[in-house]
């Protein structure tokens, strides 16, 4: 890979956010908010004008070390996540990506303006190697004490995209994809498995000291086709990621999974499981008690809008459910745009008592 922030054994031991990891429960719980850089804060805006398009943002290490730093800088949060974007992948691998203002991504969708052909593999690493560059420098900027968080999205998160070419409510396209078309769906999977590895591993190679999975849409499968289609896939990813770095913590995101969550992570083999806001943490807490998850969530976006005291009081109880196991406080879902910044600050300070 490229040339690595070099961490000796020692560096990161004093990094609080990895210590649930290793079984301790906190108190306070170390903090870090989902999409924590972007658009709520004024100093990510400057950035991004100067950026020009977001996927310049993106591929430029320089700028996406800065504003992956930002959130840290103002807020002091224990983990810094690197600010990059699930759809580098398929971008990566020569699927023609751009991001249209206020509307969101769009991608020749697969199936019908492109064949799954077309990818390519081979061409990835040289996109990835631009990400693995920001994460060099982030490491090397961040306080010693503070993690760094590397991430992908999960394979079917990343093939609705795909096949669809844009966000979609229910997913019904890829989902209609996948019944009728079972082999091509499962060579895009095995596509996506691979590169995620490799990008992963890219990452760890790189310094960062943690990985999320995020299956932002995992919530709208059949029961079978989660097993399929979310299970299986993740379950590879990580598999391959422990083989070559067995102390790297692996948090999965399956939004919306509902019940799921409890074999989602004895399957797949996650260490973290982020529970989405409709999970009731006492529920997560006791279905996988003795099992040596590390639970994290999942205050509603939407409260750190509104703040006040039904903020407060939403805090209060996580912290107070959560008390005596291992937790990492977050969001269920990432912070809107609209979030008033003090508001974040408020929390950090609730949190940490
Ligand atoms: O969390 C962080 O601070 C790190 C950066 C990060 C971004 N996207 C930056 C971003 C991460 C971890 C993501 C993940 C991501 N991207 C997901 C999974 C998590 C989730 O929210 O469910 C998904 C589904 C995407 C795909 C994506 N990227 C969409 C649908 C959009 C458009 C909608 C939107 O919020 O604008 C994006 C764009 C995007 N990714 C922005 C940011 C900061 C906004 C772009 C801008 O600045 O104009």
């Amino acid at each position: 890979m490229m040339s690595s922030s070099a961490q000796s054994p020692e560096a990161g031991t004093s990094r609080r956010f990895l210590r649930p990891f290793r079984g301790e429960a906190l108190s306070p719980p170390p903090i870090w908010l989902m999409r924590q850089a972007g658009r709520y804060l004024p100093e990510y805006q400057s950035v991004r004008k100067s950026a020009g398009s977001f996927l310049d943002l993106c591929y430029s290490p320089k700028l996406a070390a800065e504003v992956t730093l930002q959130p840290i800088r103002r807020y002091g949060f224990d983990a810094a996540i690197l600010f990059s974007d699930i759809l580098v992948v398929p971008d990566a691998l020569g699927q023609n990506l751009r991001f249209i203002e206020g509307e969101g991504p769009r991608l020749d969708p697969i199936g019908s303006a492109m064949g799954l052909n077309a990818l390519d593999p081979s061409r990835a690493k040289a996109k990835f190697s631009l990400v693995c560059e920001t994460v060099d420098r982030v490491r090397k900027d961040l306080p010693d004490e503070t993690a760094l968080i590397g991430f992908c999205g999960a394979p079917w998160t990343v093939a609705t995209y795909m096949i669809e070419g844009q966000g979609s409510k229910e997913q019904a396209g890829a989902r209609a994809f996948a019944y009728r078309d079972p082999e091509a769906m499962a060579r895009l999977m095995d596509i996506l498995v691979e590169a995620s590895i490799e990008y992963l591993d890219g990452q760890v190679s790189a310094g960062a000291d943690v990985l999320q999975i995020f299956d932002s849409w995992a919530g709208s499968l059949a029961d079978d086709q989660f097993d399929t289609l979310v299970v299986r896939p993740t379950r590879r990813i990580v598999a391959a990621l422990k083989a070559r770095h067995p102390s790297v913590p692996i948090i999965g995101f399956p939004r919306g999974a509902g019940p799921n969550i409890v074999h989602y992570p004895l399957e797949t083999g996650v260490d973290g499981l982020s529970c989405d806001t409709a999970i009731p943490l006492q529920f997560a807490r006791h279905a996988l008690s003795g099992e040596g998850i590390v639970i994290q969530g999942n205050l509603d976006p939407l409260l750190l809008v509104s703040g006040g005291e039904s903020l407060d009081r939403k805090v209060r109880a996580i912290i107070e459910t959560m008390d005596g196991a291992p937790f990492i406080f977050n969001l269920g879902h990432g912070i809107v745009p609209q979030t008033p910044p003090e508001n974040v600050e408020h929390l950090v300070a609730l949190v940490r008592g």
